[in-house]
């Protein structure tokens, strides 16, 4: 399968964001947004604003770590292509969770599912075939810089295996060479990557090592 590289602003200099993405776009496939409301997760980033004035031509992945992904979605969709939500917002609601995924396609983007690191792939098998893609979360939803957690593997092992989910899968946290090799084995095809790629001394080198894992 294809490899995609999503680096993630988050670890970009939000003060000059637009040359962030330059150094950046010539060897990437898509622009990774974590868009975080301080209620979901302990963090703020980012509004659509913001997203708004990004100015590039890679599709932007807006992952919405937000407790009203519905409310907000379309705001969010009028710059972006792609959307992704947590799924556990949903817990014990399939009915809602299938609404929400609905509500959010009629907005013209692929539509992902986010799951973080403790959450079991049950919340999302009954959807499966309403997704355009799925994001498994590798370390605790809310920061960068956080170390890879290996456990989360065996839910992309699944999908690809046992449910012959044939979509992409991104793989999100803590991904370097290293841990990105075991992501790609497993059967994630979507890196999302912030640390590692803007914090190093090369971006280009950084970017093109995930990509040659191809
Ligand atoms: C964390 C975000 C990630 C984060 C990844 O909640 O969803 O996208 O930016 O950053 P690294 O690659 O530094 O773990
Ligand atoms: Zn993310």
């Amino acid at each position: 399968m294809k490899i995609k590289i999503a680096p993630s602003i988050l670890s970009a200099d939000f003060g000059r964001l637009n040359d962030e993405i330059k150094t950046i776009e010539p060897y990437s496939d898509l622009l990774h947004v974590d868009v975080m409301d301080g209620h979901f997760v302990p963090n703020i980033t980012i509004g659509p604003a913001v997203v708004k004035s990004i100015k590039t031509k890679l599709p932007l992945d807006c992952h919405l770590m937000i407790t009203e992904p519905v409310k907000f979605a379309p705001e969010f969709a009028k710059y972006c292509q792609m959307i992704s939500f947590h799924a556990e917002l949903f817990e014990n609601d399939m009915a809602g969770l299938k609404d929400a995924i609905l509500k959010i396609k009629k907005e013209k983007v692929k539509v992902g599912l986010a799951l973080n690191h403790d959450k079991k792939l049950d919340l999302i098998l009954p959807v499966l075939e309403l997704c355009d893609y799925i994001l498994i979360m590798s370390v605790y939803a809310g920061f960068g810089g956080q170390k890879f957690i290996p456990e989360v593997l065996e839910k992309i092992k699944e999908l690809r295996t046992k449910h012959n989910f044939k979509k992409d899968i991104e793989i999100d946290g803590g991904i370097n060479l290293e841990t990105a090799k075991l992501a790609v084995i497993t059967g994630a095809n979507v890196l999302v990557s912030g640390n590692y790629i803007f914090n190093s001394k090369d971006r280009k080198k950084a970017v093109q090592s995930l990509k040659s894992l191809e």
